[in-house]
């Protein structure tokens, strides 16, 4: 018997560069694995606690489609106070299965086949195959010229009529590039010029280590084509937990939530419970972390300038994305040989599209002992190496 024809749009996606090197790593337990996307802290003791009581003493059943009244408060709230943005937590809000489900949600209720996407590059690998599974195309802009920040000029020229929405990640992974007030604004003013869709991915806006995050939410001007998507995977280490949530006008919420419900009724009921005591009862958990990220990040980026590599330094999020582009060798070779000879692990910046080649991904979400073996590591196998 044959296997029936499988969707033909899945031909043009495949497994991100990211778990492959995260698969090659496992193999090798004396390696110093910074590959990770995923905060080494444990989950907040408040919400492991609140969430055993829950589970307990509570039912959880489906909440409301859209998530439970309460959590969706807190998290207006939260951008009340943090951004001074507008949403009303009736009607404005999604809780979603993360980040990633806020995401394809969002898609799958914009796209329709032959739409193109603007997306600054490098970029992070969860987005191209949401856009290329519904038959639209990612158009990626290059920003390796100007700090890994997209400039309004190069964003304008990449539209076109069948431009639908542009896409921004900040602070990014896997540059770590944060954008400040003026590029926001500027970027506000371009957007006001073009009837297009507006998505940005906040999921590290929490994890800002230099300065504050200025975030597009901020602007009413735009509020009727924004969609804003955040999530506590980063922000309190919860990626296992699956909880996220999308913010939009009440127009598009009606619509995205039709995508939203028949795609997966409600988040996880408990996870919504846990989001409710991380945003109330555990605040303050990530400045905490960002104290940890700050120094590792600090001490990275000297190693690495220090080993003649040309480096960016990430003002948010915890990855550290420096240029191998003297080695003349494709980034995916020179990983697999820092493995196999230094054992170190870090993603080629090829994961994160054609615009990442020429660099390597390193992600300090992991101890100040390993960070400083991996880097005497690296020197050694850089100083035996050809330029
Ligand atoms: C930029 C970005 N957006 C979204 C996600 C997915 O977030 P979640 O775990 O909440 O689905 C990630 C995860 O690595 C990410 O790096």
């Amino acid at each position: 018997m044959n296997v029936p024809e499988l969707n033909r749009l899945l031909k043009n996606v495949s497994v991100p560069g990211t778990r492959q090197m995260a698969n090659r790593v496992a193999g090798k337990p004396e390696s110093i694995d910074l590959t990770l996307g995923q905060p080494d802290f444990p989950v907040p003791q408040a919400v492991r606690n609140r969430v055993m009581q829950a589970v307990d003493n509570e039912p959880m059943k489906y909440s409301h489609n859209r998530g439970t009244l309460e959590l969706r408060k807190a998290i207006t709230d939260f951008y009340k106070d943090k951004y001074s943005a507008e949403y009303e937590p009736s009607n404005e809000v999604i809780v979603t299965n993360g980040g990633s489900e806020a995401l394809d949600t969002i898609f799958r209720t914009i796209i329709n086949p032959g739409d193109e996407v603007i997306m600054p590059a490098p970029i992070y690998t969860g987005y191209e195959p949401i856009v290329t599974m519904l038959g639209g195309t990612a158009v990626l802009v290059d920003t390796t010229e100007t700090g890994f920040i997209p400039t309004v000029q190069k964003l304008e020229a990449a539209m076109t009529q069948r431009t639908k929405a542009v896409l921004l990640n900040y602070p990014n992974n896997p540059t770590g590039a944060v954008y400040p007030e003026g590029t926001v604004a500027s970027l506000v003013e371009l957007f006001k010029r073009h009837d297009i869709f507006v998505v940005v991915d906040e999921m590290y806006a929490e994890n800002t280590l230099d300065g504050e995050h200025h975030s597009f939410t901020s602007y009413p001007e735009i509020k009727d084509r924004l969609l804003a998507v955040n999530g506590l995977s980063k922000s309190h280490a919860m990626t296992g937990w699956r909880i996220g949530w999308l913010l939009a006008s009440a127009e598009m919420i009606e619509k995205l939530t039709l995508v939203h419900l028949y795609n997966t009724l409600c988040a996880s009921m408990p996870s919504q419970i846990a989001a409710l005591e991380a945003l109330t009862g555990a605040a303050d958990v990530p400045a905490e972390m960002n104290a940890a990220y700050k120094e590792r990040r600090d001490y990275i980026y000297r190693r690495l300038v220090d080993m003649g590599l040309e480096t960016v330094l990430p003002e948010g999020a915890f990855y550290i994305f420096p240029s191998i582009k003297e080695y003349n060798e494709s980034s995916f070779d020179f990983a697999v040989e820092l493995l196999e000879e230094a054992g170190v692990a870090v993603v080629p910046g090829a994961a994160f599209s054609e615009y990442g080649e020429g660099h390597i991904r390193i992600s300090f979400a992991t101890g100040m002992e390993n960070l400083e073996e991996a880097a005497d590591r690296m020197e050694k196998f850089l100083n035996g190496k050809k330029r």
